[in-house]
């Protein structure tokens, strides 16, 4: 198997591909726990690929009772011997990365296995700069997105703007990285005046750079041809979305969406491997809907049922602390989302939080201000402000459901609930996450991506 201590040059990308691929994508507005289903499958896979967003996810995963959360580093470095690659999708803050990856060396986890791609982009610190002045400028005009304030907007733009942006792969070369940053700054000078604060100057922040560059450096490779060479030796890749469908910059609520294709349609680009070799998608979603930021939310709750859930899911921003706006589940959401993922199965999060409550309600229906009732989900911001959710009620359920291991086991109305999710989105639920920890979770092994399947300990 190909790895980056091997030269890359040694792929031979004309053999077949005997590897195999599944993907973890959150169906919501992110939150969905996400990390912890990547965890639950993660160790049998022989990589786990991030291929979008960067330092505005937060993936926390619990292993034997202590929590970690980590921002830019794939969820699989948890498992030892597990690659953790960051492709080259992403946008990278690289103090941040250094930071993260030394706070989970000091607890003792492994993190050999990372690799990042030399393609992705570099969060620079006035991305960060100009993320804040345009959320406090659109403040003014009560039209903030609620951004996470990473600054991960400006830096797709200036990916987008090809002269003003660095990849992590200008790190190495002190030529190109001064001249790239003298250009990045020069151009940011022209446009936005002289405030940039001490990392305006150009010599200061091409040796930062440098300095950052040579603490990275072991772990910067073609990721592209790292993976091609793992798939063509039969290795098993799992790419982990962050972030999640309703925040894609396409398909997403625009304009409250982030600025990276978080879906499943991002693996493609975000990795430089073809989407047809993306063989299964795992689509999470927890039993409610939260939110954080601004934008339209049709089943948002107020009060103590909101309050309750909120408590009850710890439901404040891994990144920023912010307490998320909580509701009721919208199944028309998570359908259009399973749909554009082309989703094989679902995971449900968060059981466990609606146990104790009278009865629960999930929105099947958007109705009109014209009085018609649509199944469709409406992603355009605007529209979707102007919608009412139509409701289904189901009985709520009590008592724990954190030791339970068989759905059969669940408590009659939770295992209503969760076929009722089945039938309305038309996808089966191959894991009901109930509890934080690795184990908590009920897991229908032949329901899951084969790859999937296989990387579970023997069946129980
Ligand atoms: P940005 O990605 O920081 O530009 O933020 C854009 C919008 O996406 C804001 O509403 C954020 O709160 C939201 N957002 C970005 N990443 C995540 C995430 O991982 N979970 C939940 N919301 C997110």
């Amino acid at each position: 198997m190909t790895s980056r201590a091997e030269p890359l040059d040694a792929v031979d990308l004309r053999g077949p591909i005997t590897g195999s691929t599944a993907a973890v994508v959150g169906l919501q507005w992110g939150d969905e726990g996400k990390g912890k289903i990547i965890d639950v499958l993660a160790g049998g896979f022989d990589a786990v690929v991030r291929y979008n967003g960067g330092a505005n996810a937060g993936h926390s995963v619990v292993i034997g009772g202590e929590r970690f959360a980590v921002h830019l580093v794939p969820s699989g470095i948890f498992h030892p011997g597990v690659a953790a690659i960051i492709g080259n999708g992403c946008v990278v803050d690289p103090w941040l990365l250094v930071e993260e990856a030394r706070g989970l060396a000091e607890r003792g986890i492994d993190v050999g296995g990372l690799a990042l791609s030399s393609r992705a982009h570099l969060v620079l610190p006035h991305h960060k700069l100009q993320d804040a002045h345009r959320e406090a400028w659109l403040a003014t005009r009560d039209a903030s997105i609620g951004t996470t304030k990473r600054g991960i907007g400006p830096t797709y733009a200036d990916k987008a703007n090809r002269s003003s942006s660095l990849r992590v792969g200008h790190l190495l070369d002190g030529d190109r990285l001064r001249d790239r940053v003298e250009a990045a700054l020069a151009e940011k000078r022209a446009l936005l005046g002289d405030d940039l604060g001490a990392d305006g100057d150009a010599a200061a922040l091409t040796e930062r750079l440098a300095e950052v560059g040579r603490e990275l450096e072991p772990w910067i490779t073609d990721t592209t041809y790292l993976l091609h060479g793992l798939l063509r030796s039969g290795g098993r890749v799992l790419f982990e979305g962050a972030n999640a469908t309703l925040l894609d910059v396409d398909h997403g609520t625009f304009p409250f969406v982030t600025s990276s294709n978080c879906s499943a349609l991002g693996i493609p680009a975000g990795t430089g491997v073809p989407g047809r070799l993306v063989d299964g998608v795992v689509g999470v979603l927890k039993a409610y809907s939260t939110r954080v930021g601004a934008g339209a939310f049709p089943t948002e709750l107020e009060g103590p049922t909101a309050e309750r859930i909120r408590e009850r899911g710890r439901e404040y921003g891994t990144t920023t602390g912010r307490p998320r706006r909580c509701g009721w589940l919208d199944l028309v959401a998570v359908r259009y989302a399973a749909m554009l993922n082309g989703g094989s199965c679902l995971a449900l999060t968060l059981l466990d939080v609606l146990g104790g409550f009278d009865e629960l309600r999930i929105c099947t229906a958007y109705r009109l201000t014209n009085g018609s009732t649509t199944e469709r989900f409406l992603p355009d911001a605007l529209d979707l402000e102007d919608v009412e959710p139509a409701y289904e009620t189901l009985p709520g359920f009590d008592g724990e459901v954190g030791g339970l291991r068989e759905r059969d086991a669940l408590p009659a109305a939770a295992r209503r609930y969760v076929d009722r999710i089945e039938e309305i989105v038309g996808v089966p639920v191959g894991i009901v996450s109930v509890g934080p920890d690795r184990d908590e979770s009920i897991i229908a092994r032949d329901r899951l991506p084969q790859a999937c399947a296989r990387s579970l300990p023997a069946a129980g």
